[in-house]
């Protein structure tokens, strides 16, 4: 279980954020950096803008990822939905969606995205990804929330066991901006957690999974891993 009081701080920070933090997709990003004082329209004016040509990257990976592997009647989990962008990409695709966040705000936004037909085919649960193992479904897609957790056995608990396919991203702690991040914590202005990418991949593996692509995404990279089968 993650420290509470880090959740709840992730928590309120996603309440406030989530509209802003979508901005992203079409624009910018308009979320507000608390606590780093006048490094806040520093951090804004050069690190937002090469966010954002990352979130593109990732975004165009992830739609293709969505038309290569979801087709009509799948049930797919979407966990830590945020505004709702692939949500509704999924349920555009035929699938049934559970799409679960910790923050209201981020189900009130992806709820306002979906009409009545998409509303009878989508689960909206507010849940914290630590507290309880998803329900059985066909593919998973954890997108931006392993920065938010500090502990990878959440996955390895509440997800993979649920699932054949997983597609994830994290942030790397052998990259050096984050180890610059680490050890100047005032410079991590969202409070990412960082994970080591051997003992993600080799926990991957131990836990019966394949890594079958891979995108090297800023200081972090996206996985796609399904389930070895035992024929
Ligand atoms: C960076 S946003 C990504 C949203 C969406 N997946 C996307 O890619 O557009 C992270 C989302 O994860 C949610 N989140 C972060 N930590 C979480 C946790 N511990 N449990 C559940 N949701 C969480 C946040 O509320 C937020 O909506």
């Amino acid at each position: 279980m993650m420290n509470q009081e880090k959740i709840a701080k992730h928590k309120a920070y996603w309440e406030e954020n989530i509209a802003r933090f979508s901005g992203f997709y079409d624009e910018i990003s308009q979320e507000e950096l608390k606590g780093i004082g006048l490094l806040a329209p520093l951090y804004k004016k050069f690190i937002f803008p090469l966010e954002k040509e990352q979130m593109t990257k990732r975004n165009l990976f992830i739609l293709e990822y969505i038309d290569k592997n979801v087709s009509a009647g799948m049930l797919v989990a979407d966990i830590g939905c945020g505004s709702g962008l692939y949500t509704k990409t999924l349920l555009q695709k035929g699938a049934k969606v559970i799409a679960t966040d910790f923050a209201q705000a981020a189900l009130d936004l992806t709820k306002a995205k979906l009409n009545e037909e998409e509303l009878n085919r989508c689960q909206l649960i507010l849940q914290e990804i630590g507290s309880a193992p998803i329900p059985k479904v066909d593919l998973v897609l954890c997108i931006g929330v392993l920065p938010y957790i500090d502990n990878f056995n959440i996955v390895v608990k509440n997800l993979m066991p649920q699932t054949n396919k997983l597609l994830f991203n994290y942030l790397k702690s052998d990259n050096v901006f984050n180890i610059v991040r680490s050890v100047f914590s005032f410079l991590n202005v969202r409070n990412y957690s960082f994970f080591n990418s051997n003992f993600i991949k080799k926990t991957i593996e131990e836990n019966g999974f394949n890594i079958v692509q891979k995108l090297e995404l800023g200081t972090g990279e996206m996985l796609s891993t399904e389930r070895i089968k035992n024929d």
